[in-house]
This record gives structure tokens, sequence and C-alpha cells, in this order.
């Protein structure tokens, strides 16, 4: 087996060192008028290959990628797997205006017709019941809350696990189970990118817990704002944050602290100085369900 690596990335390697195979970096580079040439710089022929790329920036991203799994099987790889710690595009899982694109679902048919497998993280999976779908491949969802609440116990006394929107109860109610821990979740109306409100919605939460609020996704970082100040509104201790998928913009760090957030940490499905909890080992075991030893 053989782990090729969005140039770069530290996930790569961190997989590769938990399927204890050989990692290769792919070769991007980018030409003055905007387009991509990928190599291949290993010998891949009769080789099963996991191909470790982050969908996050998916419009410069996804072509290369798509590219590179086609020099893969050309050059003889027997299996193409997609390693995408964070997938793009899930949450344009609807037509929320007249015209729109279900871009989950397009997005699904591109990756499907290049890859014969694909493993990813928590993928958003509001209105999908799950991978299948969309994906006509085989495909697997690591969950991430058990390294969360593992991190949880380890790091926060008397936590309690908010999640920041209805949509979240049923991973943060996981959370909370595993790290054995009361939850609650909070209510978010959304009325663009970066209007967004989310209130309490149990008034009297249990005193003297430390609230620690988990999302799948912190892009903005508004959400997370938002349910600070309603927390530190309602008189809250400053939350924790544990976010999986570290979508940050150039303001997203700085919004949640200027609104009382007192730690963030995220998994390391894309690379940030806030990663904390590894996922390349859940992801490895996954990918062994498609390329057994
Ligand atoms: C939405 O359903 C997601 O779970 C996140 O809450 C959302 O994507 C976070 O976005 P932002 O950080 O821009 O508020």
């Amino acid at each position: 087996m053989i782990v090729v690596g969005w140039p770069g990335a530290a996930f790569g390697r961190a997989l590769s060192a938990n399927l204890a195979c050989t990692y290769a970096d792919l070769d991007v580079h980018r030409f003055p008028d905007g387009e991509s040439r990928v190599r291949i710089d290993c010998d891949v022929r009769g080789s099963d290959v996991v191909m470790a790329a982050g969908l996050d920036r998916p419009d410069t991203r996804a072509l290369p990628v798509l590219f590179a799994a086609d020099a893969l099987r050309e050059l003889g790889a027997r299996h193409v797997c997609l390693a995408a710690p964070y997938l793009a595009y899930m949450r344009q899982d609807a037509r929320f205006a007249p015209g729109e694109a279900i871009s989950s679902r397009s997005f699904a048919r591109i990756l499907s017709a290049f890859f014969d497998s694909l493993v990813t993280v928590e993928p958003h999976l509001h209105r999908w019941a799950g991978l299948d779908a969309i994906y006509s491949i085989p495909s697997r969802a690591v969950a991430a809350a058990g390294p969360i609440a593992e991190w949880v116990c380890a790091n926060v006394e008397s936590p309690i696990i908010v999640g920041p929107d209805a949509e979240s109860e049923p991973w943060v109610a996981e959370v909370a189970r595993l790290a054995r821990a009361p939850h609650t979740v909070m209510a978010k109306r959304r009325a663009g990118d970066h209007e967004v409100g989310v209130q309490l919605r149990d008034t009297a939460l249990p005193p003297g817990l430390s609230p620690v609020i988990v999302d799948d996704i912190v892009s903005t970082g508004n959400t997370i704002a938002a349910a600070t100040r309603a927390l530190r509104e309602g008189g809250c201790a400053a939350p924790v944050v544990v976010g999986v998928h570290a979508l940050f913009d150039d303001a997203a760090l700085a919004r949640m602290a200027q609104a009382g957030a007192r730690r963030v940490v995220t998994c390391d499905t894309i690379d940030d100085p806030t990663n904390a909890i590894p996922l390349a080992p859940a992801v490895a075991r996954a990918v062994r369900e498609f390329i057994p030893t």
C-alpha cells in the first residue's frame, strides 16, 4: 500500500505512519494561467493507493486530485481510495433557493467516477441519510465523537457539552455519553454567511459546569462566537471550543476570542495550529476495511 498525499499536508504522513506504509507527496505545479500539472513521484504498479487529500478549498484542490486519481489508475494502481479527512460541499445538500445546484450530490457523482472507495471524517450529513445516499462507491464516515470525548475528559473538569444548533444533537449527545457528561443544544438561526443568531434553549443550565461547545465545522467562527456570547449572557463560564474541521477564515479565531471563548481546539483533518485531536488512527482503521493487509 502507498499513501500519496496532498503536498505539505500533515494528514497524509500521519496516515501512512498509522498504516505503516510508504508515503509520497503528490507533485502539484500551478502554471501562471491557473492550470495545474500533477505528477505521481513513485511506482504504483500493482499497488493499492490511498490518495490523502483534504478537500477544504475544493475549487482549487478538487481538479488536481481528480487528475491524480486518473493518473494513478493509468500508471497501474490496483485500488485507488480517497482519504479526504474533510469532505467539501456537504452543506449544500438541498435547493435552498429556486435554481440552486445541490452541490453535495454533484460533487459526489464526480468523486464516485474517479475513486474506488472513500473514507472521510464527520461529513456534514444533515439532510442526506448517509454517504451512500449520494456516493455510489463504498464509503466510510469516521466518527470524531470518541477522540473528542477522550480529549474533553483529559482536559476539562466538570464539562457540559453544548451543541450550537438543533442539528448537532445526535453527535453532541454521543460525545456527552462517551465523556459521561451532561449536554444541551442551543437554537440557531442563520440569515447569511455572517449573520448568525444563537440562543440558549435551557435557560437553567446546571451551575458550576464548564461549557464545551462542540461543532463539526468552524468556518467564519460566527456560530461559535454567537453561542459563546449567549452562554456568557446566560451566566456560564467562558467556554472551551472543540471543532472537528478548522475551516477558519482569517478572522475566525479573533471572532471567537473576542466573544469570550477560553480555548479553541480542533481535530487534525485540516492543518491548523489549533489541531489537538488526532483522527489519522481512526481513518487508517477505516482504510484497512477497504484495503486489508
Ligand atoms: C452548520 O450547520 C455547521 O454545523 C456549522 O455550525 C457552520 O458551518 C459553522 O459556520 P461558521 O463558523 O461560518 O458560523
